[in-house]
């Protein structure tokens, strides 16, 4: 078997406080994520996640436990660039993640910092805008692009670092149907054409329903873990931990509870519309 590409074991965490005493945020976290998955993570507001997502990259160090990126133990300093270069994090606000005036300057950044000689970083900037589909904006200013254009040339600077992982931190959350949509086919593009490891963590059911794997978290705990057609299927032990399920499954609930016989693995509108004209006909 394959070395995952991040483990947590038996993952702790409290954020210290003014006031000294902080309660446990991650409670015996334990997660594999293998090279290559698409990975979405839920869970209502506070339950864990972005704490969780910042062990990904070193940004914040167990309490207890460990984390391994790529097999590397995240609390030695002497791996924290290592690290960093293989998983990237796009986070919620597109603009507080520019930092150049020009497109691609603003994706060259990261790569520049770690001293990549100039030609590769060329190359790297190139591929990077062309695999988000930014390429035509290269010499645009950031700050006059869409909300979902900004995060695409955020998840770009991130390509440029050639990572074997992106975390994407609620990375739709600030944008609007077609934003989300073209962020989304992104980082699908990036899983399946480029085989980059995907964590997607979000509070959109319709996203997290495209993924491989969800695991889904409740007061610093991992609940659930498997496909989501099979953990979509507990509507009411969702929605019992605040969470709902994608429409089209929220449908053929309701549909079931009046006694109607229709499958509850419907993800998306497609298989809903199956469903329901294999019933009609
Ligand atoms: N810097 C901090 N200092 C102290 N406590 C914090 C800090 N950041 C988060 N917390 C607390 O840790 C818990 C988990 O927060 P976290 O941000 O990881 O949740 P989340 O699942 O990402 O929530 P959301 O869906 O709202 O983004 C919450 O109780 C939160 O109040
Ligand atoms: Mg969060």
């Amino acid at each position: 078997m394959s070395q995952s590409i991040i483990r947590t074991e038996n993952l702790i965490f409290r954020y210290t406080t003014e006031e000294g005493v902080a309660p446990t945020v991650l409670d015996g976290i334990n997660l594999s994520i293998e090279p290559g998955s698409f990975v979405a993570i839920l869970g209502h507001n506070g339950s864990g996640k972005s704490t969780l997502a910042k062990h990904f990259n070193a940004i914040l160090l167990p309490s207890e436990g460990k984390v391994y990126v790529g097999g590397l133990d995240t609390a030695d300093e002497d791996h924290l660039l290592d690290i960093r270069r293989q998983v990237g994090m796009v986070f919620q606000n597109p603009d507080n993640q520019i930092v150049a005036s020009v497109v691609e300057e603003d994706v060259a950044f990261a790569p520049e910092n770690l001293g990549v000689p100039s030609p590769e970083i060329r190359r790297r900037v190139d591929d990077a805008l062309r695999t988000v589909g930014m390429a035509e904006y290269a010499r645009h200013a950031p700050h006059l692009l869409s909300g979902g254009q900004k995060q695409r040339v955020a998840i770009a600077g991130v390509l440029a670092m050639e990572p074997a992982c992106i975390v994407l931190d609620e990375s739709t959350a600030m944008l609007d149907p077609v934003g989300r949509r073209e962020v989304l086919s992104t980082v699908k593009k990036l899983n399946r054409e480029k085989g980059i490891t995907v964590v997607l963590i979000t509070h959109h059911m319709d996203e997290a329903a495209q993924a491989d794997r969800l695991v889904v978290m409740h007061d610093g705990h991992i609940v659930h873990d498997g496909p989501p057609a099979q953990i979509f299927q507990d509507v009411e032990g969702l929605r019992a931990l605040g969470l709902e399920v994608p429409e089209s499954v929220a449908l053929m609930h309701e549909l079931r509870k009046n006694g109607v016989d229709v499958p509850l693995d419907t993800l998306d509108v497609d298989s809903c519309a199956a469903a329901l004209g294999k019933l009609l006909s």
